[in-house]
């Protein structure tokens, strides 16, 4: 059964600093600045979608802008994240000039990209830019327990959110009861295994019997174990395939099957090979 707390739309999900966060988001890494990012935002945004995830290094935080702006969509309703690059000092000052890519004034969360240089460096400068007003809510992304903790024990103003790889072949189980225990919620990127998993026998026979897509099983998968999920595709018909996730519900035995394909031993790491 999920944990994820109850809100009265059912496509929200409340955090624990009280802001609500959308539970389906696009994601846009790899996805190059320029007409490209501008059209899968806002075809996300033309198709429903109110949550979009950007980064700094991801180099694209002006398209999010203009995408946004020409959507028409008013400010309020759309749920934007952002990512610090936590090679830069001053997260408060690395999230000003993002605004100004963007061409806002707040994002709704800002994310440690990685725990670069220790899991601690860069938060007191993360919580200045909340009280700048910058960042509705705060949080981190590829961090495991050992790192969350360190986080937790530190912060005057708590992470409320875990950005991490999640999908059934990374079902990281520990990492997930610590999010429900400590009252954050988690993020999947990565949920499809950037494409890797479509074509997964499994994938494709419970997405047979479900009458849906492999990537609307994986998913959906994510939704159902209590997770917020990111899907990224720069093709206006997937993005709009892989918002159709609200409408089903995978049986105990397809999702039984799916987290039968866990390759990581139900961790409670953030990944098996960090970068940093
Ligand atoms: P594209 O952007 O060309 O549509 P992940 O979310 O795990 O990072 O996976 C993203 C990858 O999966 C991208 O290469 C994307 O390709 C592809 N993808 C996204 N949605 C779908 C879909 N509904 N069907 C097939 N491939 C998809």
């Amino acid at each position: 059964m999920s944990t994820t707390p109850k809100t009265a739309d059912a496509h929200l999900r409340l955090l624990a600093d009280g802001n609500q966060i959308p539970l389906l988001g696009l994601g846009v890494w790899q996805v190059p600045n320029g007409p490209t990012c501008v059209n899968a935002v806002r075809w996300a945004l033309e198709l429903g979608y109110r949550h979009i995830d950007t980064a700094q290094v991801y180099g694209n935080e002006e398209s999010v802008g203009v995408a946004l702006r020409e959507s028409g969509v008013p400010r309020d309703q759309v749920f934007i994240t952002t990512k610090l690059n936590p090679s830069r000092t001053d997260p408060a000052a690395e999230l000003e000039r993002s605004l100004k890519r963007l061409g806002l004034d707040y994002v709704d969360l800002y994310l440690v990209h990685w725990p670069q240089g220790g899991a601690t460096r860069a938060w007191p400068g993360m919580e200045r830019a909340r009280e700048l007003g910058h960042a509705r809510s705060i949080g981190v992304s590829n961090f495991g327990v050992r790192e969350l903790d360190q986080v937790m024990a530190a912060a005057t103003i708590r992470p409320v959110v875990d950005q991490v790889q999640f999908s059934p072949f990374e079902y990281r189980r520990a990492l997930l009861d610590a999010a429900h225990g400590h009252g954050f919620a988690l993020e999947a990127y990565s949920p499809l295994g950037t494409g890797r998993h479509l074509s997964n026998a499994t994938v494709r026979h419970v997405a047979s019997s479900a009458g849906r897509t492999p990537a609307q099983v994986l998913l959906r998968w994510c939704l159902q174990r209590g997770l917020v999920v990111l899907s990224k595709s720069t093709h206006r018909e997937r993005i709009q395939e892989n918002a159709q996730i609200f409408d089903f519900t995978l049986s105990e035995q397809d999702m039984a099957a799916l987290d039968a394909l866990d390759r990581t031993g139900g961790t409670d790491r953030s990944l098996e090979h960090s970068w940093w």
